[in-house]
């Protein structure tokens, strides 16, 4: 949700704020911008994309060692070529750089209306320029002292980076809520939204904490402070990115290579966690809090989008093997309802990102009511990973597709390493089953490799049914959530509205749909309800709707009837969405391909959501 570049050294900064913006888009692209500072502070900013960016600067004026760049995804005013940031002040003095959402810019544009200020854009941020303008102004004061009283007046969610045209070598970066992250380098500095357009110059990063105010001076170098102007002491982090793990490796989409991925990604989930052949499976968050988590009253699981898919496959995890009562929640009903939460209870948050504001805030809400928090996270050193008590890395690496996929097998992968862990602990499963299934876990990933090679069939499949304009996905058991979770991938790459039902429930209401034109896919793998997804499948096919199925290996009975059928291997019920929702990722990425969308970055939508 909206991406921040910044830099100040010794190279041309516009190059390394433009590569910075192009690895950032997953986090909004709508309109993008830049401002230099070279004397004067030249801002160019344009609606669309950052290549249109660069085109439309590409004969302008782009000497500078310093500047800020941002990649924007609109939540106040319609992309265009205005509202796109940097935003300047009313004088052109201040230009500033913001993701996140100004809540009380109502009330401070009014008032700064009534002291003359007139506004270009219908953006809160445009106001925060105004504001900072303001104090450097009316108190001569300098730009941190000015950005820093500004702040004590904002509400909301803020990371911002600001210039000042007449400090030239200078900027203030600042945070409450959404991420910032400070590059140091040899004599040169950044500043982003997260590490990935640092990376290729250092590895040496700080990442800001809520209500942090840093400076970076050309000639003092970096400070960081808090509101009240106290220095902070920081941790500086050595990340171990590598930069091939942010190109495309010679795939077409980011999307197809993290599907590709996710033999490697399960593994690495997996690694120093499980020994099969002596019946072993640590996960180390546990063990910090072993006793509180065994004998906890509930697990409630809040996660945003398809880290809520995962959730709920982790609720028949935890209950199946550990007998431990779970919900699973939506972050942004959560907090709305006034929910009971007591220190018996462990919440744990799932996200890809570690940045999603609605989870965030749920885990605020069950921090203040006693709750222990644990964190099932992706990126590394990111706010929610930072706010739990305990949690566990999925150790994915970097997911730069929208619609997530590694990170959504990476997440089941540890949830159930967590309930066998669990379960071992508490004495809840049988001795022959529990080595099954880690036997079974140290295999997936080359089951998974197995499932990809359905790849040319399933693009076969896409092909036929590329144009249709609805489609069911229907599963029972561990597989209703993966239903949920093919739904959701079609939806989001290939515009095509489609709904995951649980496959009994399809009686009662989505029957009504079916038609010839109605693709249903439906995951009919479960051993133990098998005949019953037989039958479900029947009265598709009654109905004239073209079944999609994907079955066990060996399957006769539903070949028959299906119009097309994906096999994926046989292996335990639980571990079977690892499996399942492979064809599923594939069959969405090859619709939206066809179809002619954009798959990485698909419209409206944003990998890291940090509004609520
Ligand atoms: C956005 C992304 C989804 C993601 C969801 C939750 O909607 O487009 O792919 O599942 O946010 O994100 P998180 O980072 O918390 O897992």
């Amino acid at each position: 949700m909206c991406g921040i570049v910044a830099y100040l050294g010794d190279q041309e900064a516009y190059p390394i704020i433009i590569e910075g913006l192009h690895r950032l888009e997953y986090r909004g692209y709508d309109s993008a911008g830049v401002a230099l500072l070279n004397g004067s502070l030249n801002i160019y900013k344009k609606k669309g994309k950052v290549a249109e960016l660069e085109a439309f600067a590409k004969d302008k004026d782009l000497k500078a060692t310093v500047g800020i760049g941002h990649t924007r995804w609109a939540t106040h005013g319609e992309p265009n070529d205005i509202n796109a940031h940097p935003h300047r002040s009313n004088d052109g003095r201040v230009a500033l750089v913001h993701n996140g959402i100004i809540e009380n810019h109502g009330t401070l544009k009014k008032a700064l209306q009534e002291l003359g200020h007139t506004f270009e854009s219908d953006t809160d941020t445009e106001v925060l320029a105004h504001l900072i303008e303001e104090y450097l102004n009316r108190d001569n004061s300098d730009l941190e002292s000015a950005v820093r009283k500004a702040l004590t007046k904002v509400i909301g969610a803020f990371a911002i980076v600001v210039l000042d045209r007449e400090n030239p070598d200078f900027m203030v970066g600042a945070r409450r809520s959404s991420p910032l992250v400070v590059g140091l380098g040899d004599e040169e500095f950044f500043i982003a939204s997260d590490a990935t357009p640092i990376i290729k110059y250092t590895n040496k990063v700080i990442y800001l904490k809520d209500d942090e105010i840093v400076t970076i001076d050309r000639k003092n170098g970096y400070e960081v402070t808090n509101i009240e102007n106290e220095v902070q002491e920081v941790t500086i982090k050595e990340l171990d990115l590598k930069l091939e793990e942010l190109e495309k490796g010679g795939y077409d989409h980011f999307m197809l290579k993290e599907i590709f991925q996710q033999p490697a990604t399960i593994f690495e989930s997996m690694r120093g966690r499980i020994n099969a052949l002596e019946g072993y499976v640590r996960v180390g968050g546990l063990d910090m809090h072993l006793n509180k988590i065994k004998n906890a009253d509930r697990f409630v699981i809040v996660a945003c989008g398809t880290s809520w898919h995962s959730g709920l496959i982790g609720e028949y995890l935890f209950e199946e093997l550990a007998r431990i009562n779970v919900e699973v929640e939506y972050a942004s009903e959560f907090r709305y309802r006034n929910p009971i939460i007591t220190e018996k209870d462990v919440v744990i948050a799932i996200s890809q990102s570690g940045e999603t504001a609605d989870t965030m805030s749920a885990l605020k809400l069950a921090k203040e009511k006693g709750a222990l928090i644990y964190g099932i996270v992706n990126n590394v050193g990111s706010t929610i990973a930072r706010m739990t008590d305990a949690g566990s890395y999925i150790h994915a690496g970097p997911e730069i597709g929208v619609a997530s996929t590694k990170a959504f097998t990476s997440q089941v992968t540890i949830l159930s390493l967590m309930a066998l862990h669990l379960a071992f602990e508490k004495g809840t499963i049988d001795k022959d089953y529990y080595r099954r299934i880690l036997t079974e876990l140290e295999n997936i990933p080359r089951k998974v490799e197995q499932v990809l090679k359905a790849d040319t069939q399933i693009r076969y499949i896409a092909e036929e049914i590329q144009h249709a304009n609805n489609a069911l996905y229907l599963g029972r058991g561990y597989n209703f959530p993966v239903a949920l979770e093919g739904a959701l991938k079609l939806k989001e790459i290939s515009y095509v509205h489609a709904e995951g039902y649980p496959a009994a429930e399809m009686k009662h209401g989505p029957i009504a749909l079916i038609d010839e034109n109605m693709p249903v896919v439906v995951i009919a793998t479960n051993v133990s309800a098998y005949e019953k997804v037989l039958s479900n499948i029947q009265e598709v096919i009654a109905r004239k709707g073209r079944v999609i199925a994907i079955v066990t290996e060996g399957d006769t009975e539903i070949k028959k009837i299906a119009n097309y059928t994906i096999e994926i291997p046989a292996t335990v019920d639980p571990l079977t969405p690892l499996l399942s929702v492979i064809p599923l990722q594939l069959l969405a990425y090859h619709i939206a391909v066809l179809r002619g969308c954009n798959i990485d970055q698909p419209r409206n939508l944003a990998k890291s959501v940090t509004v609520e």
